[in-house]
Formats: structure tokens, sequence, C-alpha cells
């Protein structure tokens, strides 16, 4: 299938680069913890328009970047941006990650964020395969969420907490688990990885915070879905808009944003 829940056009394209400069710090902090930089090879995997792979292209100079993704609409993007950047190290990919088995390539290291938790019921599956196209002793480093469940406002809200429910149950009634982040690492031991490293980011974010932004952002885009599939009533979602709005006027507020986990996994 071509599609996936979260949808594949220009809107969200927009959204997810957006997402990208909210979560910047964080995902730069990963590429150095697990060492990528080192790697000769890396496969950025659901790599979407290319946001991860420049950023990992950049912080990797030596490195050579294999970018996989299914939608077609994000490869061109990316072979785009690959063109108009003049950038010698990112290689397209435009391939499924249910048939990851049958890429030849190895490689040194491998990327993903945001990508697994579509991925559930080929789960198990899917880590062996990423293991398999690792060399020997090669990185798995990724960024999934732990829960999109928690997410709380302050001051309470009835809205708010409506649209953190909706987006909880969003990914459970299309397939996917935004609570990934809970059992990754077990996946992970049982496809044959050692643990490398383990943290949570993700949290108190005020009014005006990349956080705050990326979130109010996101239920703009997301909560006419969710009111369309029967996750949120029209009328929660106009007192969440009202929220966002009386709080970003009177700046007092803050959210605790969801959490992200982060992985570093090798080889054996
Ligand atoms: C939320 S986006 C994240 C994109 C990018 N990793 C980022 O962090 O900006 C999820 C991406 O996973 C891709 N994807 C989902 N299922 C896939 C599959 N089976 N094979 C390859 N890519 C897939 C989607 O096309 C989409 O680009």
């Amino acid at each position: 299938m071509e599609d996936y829940f979260l949808g594949v056009h220009q809107k969200e394209l927009t959204r997810l680069d957006r997402q990208h400069t909210a979560w910047q710090p964080e995902t730069q902090q990963l590429i150095q913890t697990a060492n990528l930089p080192n790697c000769k090879t890396i496969l950025d995997l659901g790599c979407g328009p290319g946001f991860t792979t420049f950023e990992i292209a950049k912080h990797c100079p030596n490195s050579q970047i294999t970018a996989l993704d299914k939608a077609a609409l994000y490869q061109d993007y990316l072979s785009y941006q690959i063109k108009k950047q003049q950038t010698a190290n990112i290689t397209p990919l435009h391939a499924d990650l249910l048939n990851l088995g049958k890429e030849d390539q190895q490689f040194d290291g491998a990327f993903c964020r945001w990508v697994l938790a579509f991925l559930i019921d080929d789960l198990p599956n899917i880590l062996k395969a990423i293991y398999e196209k690792l060399t020997p002793g090669g990185t798995f480093a990724a960024m999934e969420y732990l829960t999109l469940g928690n997410v709380l406002s302050s001051p309470p809200n009835d809205g708010f907490l409506a649209n953190t429910k909706g987006w909880h149950n969003f990914y459970l009634t299309n397939g996917g688990d935004a609570q990934i982040g809970t059992y990754l690492t077990k996946l992970l031991i049982e496809a044959g990885f050692s643990i490398e490293h383990q943290s949570c980011v993700g949290g108190f974010a005020p009014v005006g915070h990349r956080w705050w932004h990326w979130w109010r952002e996101a239920h703009e885009d997301f909560a006419p879905v969710f009111v369309e599939q029967g996750l949120m009533t029209q009328a929660e979602y106009v007192v969440a808009n009202t929220f966002f709005k009386e709080q970003e006027s009177n700046k007092k507020g803050f959210i605790y944003s969801p959490i992200i986990l982060q992985v570093v996994a090798r080889k054996i």
C-alpha cells in the first residue's frame, strides 16, 4: 500500500518539516550517542521527505546514507532536495520496509524515527531484517513514542484531554501503536541486539516552546480527522481550539508533551 494512516501529501510533508525542527536537538543528540558519524554506510528507514536523512548527512559527512521510504511523493521530494543542495552522500531508495530482506546491501548503521509504530503486526520480523542488514558490530538507533496517551495541560481542559485520547486511539484503531516504546527494547533483544543506550525525551513545554507549537499544529491538522473517525466530538474539538488560543494570548499555560524513547542497539 502506497499510503499510511498519517497520509502522504503536501500538507503532511510540511508538518513533517516543522516536526523535525521541533525535535531537532534530540535527534542530533541521538545521532551522536549512537556514534553514527563513525559508520561508513547508514540506512535511514522510513525516511519520509528526508529531514532526518539530511540531518544525518550533515553530522556524518564521511558516511554514505541510503534513504528508504515507500512513499513516492516523499522520495521525489528527497531526490529534488539532493539535486538542489548538491548533496553527494545521500542515495534515495524507494522500497517497502516489509521487503527489507530482499535488499542486497549491508550497512554499518541504521536509523529510524517515528516509523516502527506504524508496523506493529510485522515488528519482530522487521527488527530481525534490520539486524540481518547490519554488518557485525553495526548500530541501530531508533526514536519512537513511549506514549502519546500521557499528554496533559495546565490549566486542565476537557477538549485538550479528548485530543490526547484521540491521538492514542488514532494509532490503535488504524493498526499502529504509539506505546511501542514500552516494548521495543524487549523485541530488539529478542531479535539478537544488545542494548547500548536508552533514554526518554519530551516533557514540560510552556506556551511558545517548540514542543508547544508542534503539539498545537498537530492538533490543527489531525483533530478534524479524529472527529471524522469518531475519536473526538466536534464540541471537544472547539473547546480544545479555544484552549490553545486563550493560552497563547495570556501566555500562562504549559503542556506535558508526548514522551519519546531513544534507543541504541548493537548487532552482536
Ligand atoms: C511519521 S513519518 C516519519 C518520517 C521521518 N522518519 C521523520 O522522522 O521525519 C513515517 C514514514 O514512514 C514511512 N513508512 C510507513 N510504512 C512504511 C513501510 N512499510 N515501508 C517504508 N516506509 C514506510 C511513511 O511513508 C512515512 O514517510
